[in-house]
């Protein structure tokens, strides 16, 4: 994983927004979060996830034959990200593609990642997580600004013939709630010698409440069902590793699913919402401080813009970082 150096708290935010450490901690359980500095782009924060994932896994850059960087925030529309970073890594002989499905796309990625191993079609495969929200934050809205921080994460995939990675998969997405939660980057066509509008930096916009609501349904339902589907009952799972959002969400969440706290993985205290980052993230500090064992059902849920959410069950396996180093 990869944070940036500049740490943003939440009596920093008391100095732009009529807003308290107080509130914050006690309605989204924030306490600081990362910006990307003028030195972090989404490609810089993704090789750096990404160089040490692949010296984790023991895996040389040449070997990788698939790249999947799950991004909102790319940092051209083109190329694709994925592309700049592939060539940043020393990747030579990979496909690469940016996927967006906001805050539940690595899930979304590592899922796709997942089938392309499953099938015999690739046996190496990089899939990373890495968004600057940040750079579309208005810092004058208190009901957004205190949400979010920058960073990104990374995951190698290797085909296996044990019964460990990724066990189950669900996909979601219901337009119906796109007005919810957006960042709008559509510009007028440019006409030869027409009239151009002016296009006003573009903003994120959150109904926070209708979010909220979702998210809560969302991840209990997400979870459940990727459990049937890996044919395991809630019992089998060690470990609930969910999109890092706002931990009552979280909380409501866990107490749907009858999980005790310890089940549940939550570094959102430090880093705020990193959107695509945010899973990897946590999945990198819980097998750094042994949350994570060989073996472990581990259940990962994401959701956001869309709406969107997707689930996996993975059973942690005997190489995965903690193990390797
Ligand atoms: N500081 C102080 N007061 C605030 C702040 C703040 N930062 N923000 C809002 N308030 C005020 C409101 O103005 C309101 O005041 P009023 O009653 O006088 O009108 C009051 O606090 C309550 O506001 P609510 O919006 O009801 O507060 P709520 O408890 O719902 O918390 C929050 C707001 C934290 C945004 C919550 O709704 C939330 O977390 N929603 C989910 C958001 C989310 O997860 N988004 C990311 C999705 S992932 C992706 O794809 C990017």
């Amino acid at each position: 994983m990869y944070i940036p150096e500049r740490v943003l708290t939440n009596h920093d935010l008391e100095q732009f927004v009529e807003t308290s450490d107080e509130w914050i901690v006690s309605r989204t359980g924030i306490r600081e979060r990362r910006l990307a500095t003028s030195a972090d782009t989404t490609v810089s924060m993704a090789a750096s996830a990404s160089r040490q994932a692949l010296r984790v896994a023991g895996v040389d850059p040449t070997d990788v034959e698939l790249l999947i960087l799950a991004t909102d925030t790319p940092d051209k529309l083109m190329p694709s990200s994925a592309s700049v970073l592939q060539h940043e890594l020393g990747i030579t002989r990979a496909g690469a593609f940016d996927l967006d499905a906001a805050c539940a796309g690595f899930v979304y990625a590592l899922s796709v990642g997942t089938q392309f191993v499953r099938a015999g079609v690739y046996r190496t495969v990089l899939v990373v997580g890495a968004d600057a929200l940040t750079r579309y934050i208005d810092f004058t809205d208190r009901g957004t600004c205190i949400l979010f921080g920058d960073g990104a994460g990374a995951v190698v995939l290797q085909a296996s013939d044990a019964h460990e990675g990724v066990l189950s998969t669900v996909l979601g997405s219901d337009g119906r709630g796109a007005p919810h939660l957006y960042v709008d980057g559509i510009r007028p066509a440019e006409v030869p010698n027409g009239a151009v509008d002016s296009v006003p930096l573009p903003h994120m916009k959150m109904n926070g409440a209708e979010v909220f609501k979702f998210a809560v349904k969302v991840m209990g339902e997400a979870a459940v069902e990727a459990i049937d589907r890996a044919g395991l009952t809630l019992a089998d799972i060690d470990l609930f590793i969910p999109h890092q959002a706002n931990l009552r969400i979280i909380d409501a969440s866990a107490r749907r699913l009858e999980l005790p706290r310890e089940k549940v993985f939550v570094n959102l205290d430090r880093y705020g919402n990193t959107s695509a980052a945010s899973i990897p993230m946590c999945i990198a500090e819980a097998a750094e401080c042994g949350r994570l064992q060989p073996g472990m059902n581990v259940v990962l849920v994401g959701f956001g813009a869309g709406l969107s959410w997707a689930a996996n069950v993975v059973r942690w396996g005997a190489t995965g970082i903690g193990q390797g180093e």
